[in-house]
């Protein structure tokens, strides 16, 4: 019996992002991108995966639209490749590739699932990277110079549009970490590349703005709770600093036009700072219609002097984890909007442009996908929506990551996300899990049991 049911106007839809799935690399006068080069260096994936072929939704668009026509998604959130538009990131259009996006866009018109664009979901043109990439303040420039292009020639069709998804990671994953491409493990870069992103989806709001059209912008940021491992003052400073370093880096410039000041002083000791310009904050800072947050756990933070910010992460003992070995911690998801709604964003809108679970998915002998406990992992993560919801937080839409299993960054194709089985070796074919059933069915009762 269902029983929460969600507001009428509520998006339920799925999301993907172009490197993960569209193969066809250099195909369609596409140039390189950083992702390309990244898997075609040995040892950067595992079992040396690469995008080239991916679903292969280049080729395959039109089938996987009528696939999520069949579950009944409303919205589709997928990436534009910024090297199919511009193969050198700049200068001269590939008019193959925008038509790409043109049919896509108009196939999902026509099957009635409104399309929510990201401009960049991490693959910079690779002609860009060696002029210095995101650390060079001039491919924000050329960012927005493509973005002006998409609003150019996409904008009177597309009602919502994010600038960027999950900055954290296009600079600290990618430049300090080192297990993202670039994959440089380097402070200081890492900050300079989050300002230079941050600036970049500035500067992209503005010339939205200027273009007069009537969707909507906003950014993703992947955002986490932070806990202290234990109640002493160690572990609960350490968990501050980690929700300062992780969360309110990126939600504090995007709102309030500063950096954590604490933090700064930190990075200003250890690292010399980063270079910044005037009037850069109030570009940060222009006002954008929503928030689109990826949820997919928390993190249990400890103090420890051998690290840098002198933080580290831990694993709570008896939780459930995923195949990516994250906690499922689902009232996280109520958590951060709350925090968010309180502390940043007021009434404006609120959508979850992530959330799902990998887990190790096998055909079954009766040919299906029993993946009940991505089942559960959704089920409980829509009951805080709901919740959220019921307590007045304006949570508009929710898009299950993803809709496809795809290329999983540094783990390659051994974890799967996908509400939908992409059998790599067997030409890439489509088998609809359990969860796409299951999924059909909430967004058909738009609700779901209590
Ligand atoms: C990203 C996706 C990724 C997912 C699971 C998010 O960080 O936006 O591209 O596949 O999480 O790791």
């Amino acid at each position: 019996m269902t029983e929460l049911i969600f507001p009428d106007d509520f998006i339920w839809g799925a999301a993907t992002a172009a490197y993960q799935i569209e193969g066809a690399y250099n195909e369609g006068g596409k140039g390189e991108s950083i992702w390309d080069r990244y898997t075609h260096q040995p040892g950067n994936i595992k079992n040396n995966d690469t995008g080239d072929v991916a679903c292969d939704h280049y080729h395959r668009y039109r089938e996987d639209i009528e696939i999520m026509k069949e579950i009944g998604l409303e919205s589709y959130r997928f990436s534009i490749s910024w090297s199919r538009i511009f193969p050198e990131g700049k200068g001269k259009l590939n008019q193959k590739g925008l038509d790409f996006y043109k049919r896509l866009i108009h196939e999902l018109l026509n099957a009635g699932i409104s399309p929510a664009v990201t401009l960049y979901h991490w693959d910079l043109p690779q002609a860009l990277q060696d002029k210095g990439g995101w650390e060079n303040r001039d491919t924000a420039k050329y960012f927005n110079q493509y973005a002006e292009t998409m609003f150019r020639e996409l904008g009177d069709v597309i009602p919502s549009w994010i600038t960027h998804n999950e900055p954290f990671v296009a600079s600290f994953v990618a430049y300090l970490f080192g297990e993202h491409a670039p994959g440089y493990r380097n402070f200081q870069k890492a900050l300079q590349v989050a300002h230079n992103i941050l600036f970049s989806h500035g500067l992209a709001v503005k010339s939205f703005r200027e273009s007069g059209l009537k969707g909507d912008i906003g950014i993703t940021l992947d955002l986490t709770p932070a806990f202290p491992h234990s109640e002493q003052g160690p572990d609960q400073k350490a968990a501050e600093l980690f929700d300062t370093f992780r969360n309110r880096w990126f939600l504090e410039p995007v709102f309030k036009g500063k950096y954590p000041e604490e933090l700064c002083e930190i990075y200003q000791q250890k690292l010399g700072g980063f270079k910044t310009e005037q009037g850069d904050m109030d570009v940060i800072s222009r006002a954008i219609d929503f928030l689109g947050i990826n949820y997919y756990f928390r993190t249990v933070v400890k103090y420890d002097e051998n690290e840098p910010l002198k933080f580290k992460e831990t694993k709570p003992e008896g939780k459930n984890f995923t195949d990516m070995a994250w906690e499922v911690y689902p009232a996280g998801l109520y958590e951060i909007l709350k925090r968010v709604k309180e502390d940043y964003t007021g009434d404006k809108p609120l959508y979850i442009t992530e959330n799902g679970a990998a887990y190790p998915d096998k055909i079954s002998n009766d040919g299906k996908i029993h993946d009940q406990k991505r089942i559960d992992y959704l089920r409980k993560h829509f009951r805080y929506a709901h919740h959220a919801i019921g307590g007045g937080i304006p949570l508009k839409g929710y898009y299950v990551w993803s809709f496809l299993d795809n290329f999983e960054w540094s783990s390659g194709y051994s974890k799967r996300f996908g509400l939908v089985y992409i059998d790599y070796d067997n030409h890439q074919e489509r088998l609809l899990k359990d969860s796409a059933r299951w999924y059909s069915q909430i967004i058909e009762n738009n609700g779901i049991e209590a």
